[in-house]
């Protein structure tokens, strides 16, 4: 996968050497670079912003730089990327990301950030875009960021992680939180007792039938308790009776971990 980036803040990006991402550029799996938006202004000052019109308050990113950064990243076409990128624009009022888009982005060929900052981005950076390419203004979550840097971190980091050879265990991302619509279970490693705390005994048992159950009871439990919302999405129908059981709070189906 191919991704570009570009930002007024290139050095906020510097984490995208570190860690699982860094691996997967140095492994060849991702080809990511970062350009400086003011490398493509064009007066004395270097100027990215100006007021808004229409008044209001804050500054707004003038077309004109994002005009010319975003022709140059299109020209960097080449054999793998297909003709343009999916033009992604971190932004309070996008659509809300998710474990789902986080797929998606991670089957596409190449992805470029717009990271905006003041009060946005010209909106006419984004209709412009659109006749290259698909844009999608793309928001963490309701609140808000001081700009699209720390998004991009995010996002890229979600989406790599799903890129073929990232992770060397593939069923580590089959199993996690977001994937099935329930979150994860509880994980304990050694000591089996730490500050006479316990693993739960199910877990030293052996038993895989039993271990499965439990962890399936955790994590109903743990959704019910700490997102409701995604549990109330899930099909009636895909519940059991043992399911139902530890929804209702039954003793017999495991320790409550809920909290
Ligand atoms: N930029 C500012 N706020 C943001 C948010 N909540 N998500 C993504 N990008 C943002």
């Amino acid at each position: 996968m191919r991704i570009d980036v570009v930002t007024i803040f290139p050095d906020y990006l510097a984490p995208l050497s570190l860690s699982l991402i860094g691996k997967a550029r140095e492994q060849g799996l991702l080809d990511l670079a970062v350009h400086d938006l003011r490398g493509f202004t064009r007066d004395r000052h270097r100027s990215v912003d100006d007021t808004p019109y229409g008044g209001g308050a804050g500054m707004v990113m003038r077309p004109e730089p994002w005009g010319a950064a975003l022709d140059h990243v299109r020209s960097l076409a080449g054999p793998g990327t297909g003709g343009a990128p999916h033009l992604l624009v971190p932004s309070p009022s996008g659509v809300r990301f998710s474990q789902a888009m986080a797929r998606e982005l991670a089957a596409q060929p190449w992805l470029a950030f717009a990271c905006g900052r003041y009060e946005g981005i010209d909106e006419r950076v984004l209709q412009d875009g659109a006749e290259a390419g698909p844009v999608t203004p793309v928001s963490l979550g309701d609140y808000v960021l001081g700009g699209g840097e720390a998004a991009v971190l995010v996002i890229v980091e979600a989406v790599a992680r799903l890129l073929p050879g990232v992770i060397g265990n593939a069923q580590s991302l089959v199993e996690e939180s977001h994937e099935d619509g329930l979150l994860e279970y509880p994980v304990y490693t050694k000591p089996a007792v730490w500050r006479g705390r316990e693993v739960p005994p199910v877990l030293l048992s052996g038993h895989h039938g039993q271990i499965e159950r439990w962890r399936r009871d955790q994590r109903l439990r743990r959704t019910a308790a700490r997102r409701p919302d995604l549990l109330a999405q899930i099909e009636p129908a895909s519940l059991d009776d043992a399911d139902r059981a530890a929804l209702a709070g039954d003793p017999t189906s495991g320790p409550d971990d809920a909290t």
